[in-house]
């Protein structure tokens, strides 16, 4: 097996941000920089691994698999830990390839990951051909009890003392995971990047269930930050990334981390976080 040195910039760090749209209303927001762990594998991507690569060498696994679209980060980070943990990576790819390979999907490809493309319908059914097997198997988005216990490790890393946590919700991993290592009071806001995703509630309960035992009652998910769809991007969100990268020099991602922090921001201008400390977590 061949591994190579993976530098992991943990735990990420907490940056506070100066802000007068804070400092009116006495609310202290700081930014858990968790896409700061890795440039191959952020945040979210290596926390929700972490575990998985300690099960899939504990069960004598050799490769990994996993599925995604041609555009996955999840893809990308599952070869990119591949090759540095050595472990074989197929990626199972939603539809049809095309020439030449685009950004995400060479990477992985350079990473060593063999890609194999099944039509959209297959898909669905998330079918592991019999060539791969044996092969541990990542779910689509990397969520699964072991990924929800590598969430839940976040919310010991912050040092200061807290009200809310904030983070973005694709599959509801990282929000079942850092909800149910909080505690006393302090709350955790998902925001759910895609429109009409209110399924999103039952599936953290049951990530909750899955990997603890139980779920929690500490977590809500706001269904109005999805600002028209996943891969939407209208003005007010555009202009909110400009001023936020000219106020504060920090590139949001406009799919997840745009979406929360302009929603937290609305959340904010009417006045329902004053007095309160909150950390937000870019991933
Ligand atoms: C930057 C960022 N934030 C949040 C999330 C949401 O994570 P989850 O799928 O665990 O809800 C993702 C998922 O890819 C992400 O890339």
């Amino acid at each position: 097996m061949r591994t190579s040195q993976l530098a992991l910039n943990l735990p990420s760090p907490l940056a506070e941000l100066h802000d007068d749209r804070l400092r009116a209303q006495g609310i202290r927001l700081l930014l858990k920089r968790d896409d700061l762990i890795n440039p191959a594998i952020p945040g979210n991507k290596w926390r929700k691994l972490k575990y998985n690569l300690a099960a899939a060498k504990e069960g004598g696994h050799r490769r990994l698999l996993t599925f995604g679209g041609a555009y996955s980060d999840h893809i990308r980070a599952t070869a990119a830990a591949g090759h540095h943990f050595g472990f074989e990576t197929v990626g199972i790819i939603r539809g049809e390839e095309h020439r030449p390979l685009n950004e995400s999907l060479a990477f992985a490809v350079d990473h060593g990951m063999t890609l194999a493309y099944v039509d959209r319908t297959t898909y669905r059914n998330k079918p592991v051909p019999e060539r791969f097997r044996p092969c541990y198997v990542l779910p689509e988005g990397g969520s699964n009890d072991h990924a929800v216990r590598g969430c839940a490790d976040l919310p010991a890393e912050i040092d200061v003392g807290f009200d809310v946590l904030c983070c973005a919700c694709g599959t509801g991993g990282t929000l079942a995971g850092v909800a149910a290592t909080l505690h006393g009071d302090q709350r955790a806001l998902g925001f759910a990047v895609l429109k009409g995703a209110h399924y999103l509630n039952d599936e953290v309960r049951r990530l909750q269930r899955e990997a603890f035992g139980a779920a929690t009652t500490n977590w809500m998910i706001d269904h109005e930050a999805h600002f028209g769809g996943y891969a939407k991007r209208p003005h007010e969100l555009t202009e909110f990334v400009d001023d936020f990268q000219e106020r504060h020099d920090i590139a949001l991602d406009p799919v997840y981390e745009a979406k929360m922090m302009c929603a937290l921001f609305r959340r904010i201008d009417a006045g329902e976080f004053a007095g309160t400390t909150i950390v937000a977590v870019l991933a």
